[in-house]
């Protein structure tokens, strides 16, 4: 998959419209995500937030959930974006969250272009050391 394969205008969109399904009465900072897996199926997600702050759900959890109730497969292009539209770098945790289901050559929409994983995550920790 190259950068040019993705339809990064209307992955935008579906993250910009499930921002608006967010559950963030404590921030106040709504999140949408959205991502395609190999097999091209369009996925999205919420923050989903706790009165117990730290249980807060990110968008990327809700995304990986949808990824994998859905029958399971390989991200391979992600964005995700605030309340305003504009697009936002995944947090640490959801950085190893998207390590896992879609590894080095995920493509992720960042402010300053689309990157590899690999670029988000470096030397990251993943199935792979477990075998070591
Ligand atoms: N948040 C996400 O959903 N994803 C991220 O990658 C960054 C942070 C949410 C968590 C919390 O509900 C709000 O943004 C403020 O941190």
């Amino acid at each position: 998959m190259s950068v040019d394969d993705v339809d990064w205008g209307a992955l935008r969109e579906a993250a910009r419209a499930v921002a608006r399904r967010a559950y963030a009465p404590y921030s106040g900072f709504p999140v949408g995500a959205a991502a395609y897996s190999d097999d091209g199926r369009l996925l999205v997600g919420c923050n989903v937030e706790n009165a117990a702050y730290g249980v807060t759900l990110c968008a990327e959890c809700s995304l990986v959930s949808a990824l994998v109730t859905g029958g399971g497969g390989r991200l391979v292009a992600f964005t995700c974006v605030n309340g305003a539209g504009d697009v936002i770098t995944p947090c640490g945790r959801c950085r190893q969250l998207l390590w896992e289901h879609g590894g080095a050559d995920l493509l992720v929409e960042t402010p300053d272009g689309v990157v590899p994983m690999s670029a988000m995550l470096p030397q990251a920790f993943g199935p792979e050391d477990l075998k070591r």
